[in-house]
């Protein structure tokens, strides 16, 4: 097998750990977000660097919008005001930007953007950047559920949210937590997983590439021997 065959080319993360690092800092829970924003606009250049062809982030959660109201409309705005302020930036480096989610639910403000964002990048290929917002595993499962009429996992495989999407090979979760909070429950069935005990604002470049050197050491045997 060469060097490539072990290579992740589809990488997930869940983003965790922004309330924490701001409570750590006795910082109010939105400065949390903001710096996990920023991390994020890097993560996307390191991930161009490392060679990673998709990249899908969990945003925001199908259960995230029980939070305190402020904290809710906080992360709306960072959001919206995120989408506008990078996607020029996003484009110029060929990020190609589709969201994933239930976008009924969200304002028509974020709506606009998402839609503005997507048709802005249409034609970049260098890296696909998928952002799973009012996204939950659940939720696209039966969304997808309520479309389908029978034919197997590729029919049904289609009616998901981004269906160009390839499985993710590796799922990376921030801060310590080692469980999927209803993301990609379809796709990952034969994801790896990797855990760091990073908090999301503090993960960097040598992270990633840790994360990737595992995944290139383990041995995918998707039920067979
Ligand atoms: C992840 O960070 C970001 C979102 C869920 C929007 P958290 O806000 O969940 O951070 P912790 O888990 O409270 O530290
Ligand atoms: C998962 O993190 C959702 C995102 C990172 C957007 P949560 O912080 O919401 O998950 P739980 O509540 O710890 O399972
Ligand atoms: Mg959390």
């Amino acid at each position: 097998m060469s060097a490539d065959d072990t290579a992740a080319r589809t990488v997930a993360i869940i983003m965790d750990g922004n309330g924490r690092w701001a409570g750590d800092r006795g910082l109010p829970v939105l400065e949390g977000h903001r710096a996990g924003s920023k991390v994020l606009k890097q993560t996307v250049k390191d991930a161009v660097k490392l060679g990673i062809e998709e990249l899908c982030v969990y945003a925001f959660s199908t259960e995230n919008w029980t939070r305190p109201r402020s904290e809710v409309s906080g992360l709306m705005d960072l959001f919206a005001e995120l989408i506008e302020s990078e996607t020029p930036e996003l484009d110029k480096q060929g990020v190609r930007m589709a969201f994933i989610g239930r976008r009924g639910e969200v304002s028509e403000r974020l709506r606009d953007r998402m839609g503005w964002a997507e048709q802005k990048t249409a034609d970049n290929n260098r890296l696909r950047l998928f952002v799973a917002f009012n996204y939950g595993g659940r939720a696209e499962l039966l969304d997808a559920a309520a479309r389908y009429q029978g034919g197997g996992e590729e029919e049904f495989a289609r009616l998901l949210y981004a269906p160009q999407m390839r499985d993710p090979d590796l799922v990376i979760r921030t801060s310590g937590e080692q469980r999927l909070s209803n993301f990609l429950l379809w796709q990952s069935a034969y994801s790896e997983l990797y855990f760091s005990d990073r908090l999301w604002p503090d993960f960097e470049i040598e992270e990633l590439r840790r994360a990737l050197d595992e995944f290139a050491a383990r041995r995918r045997r998707y039920g067979g021997r």
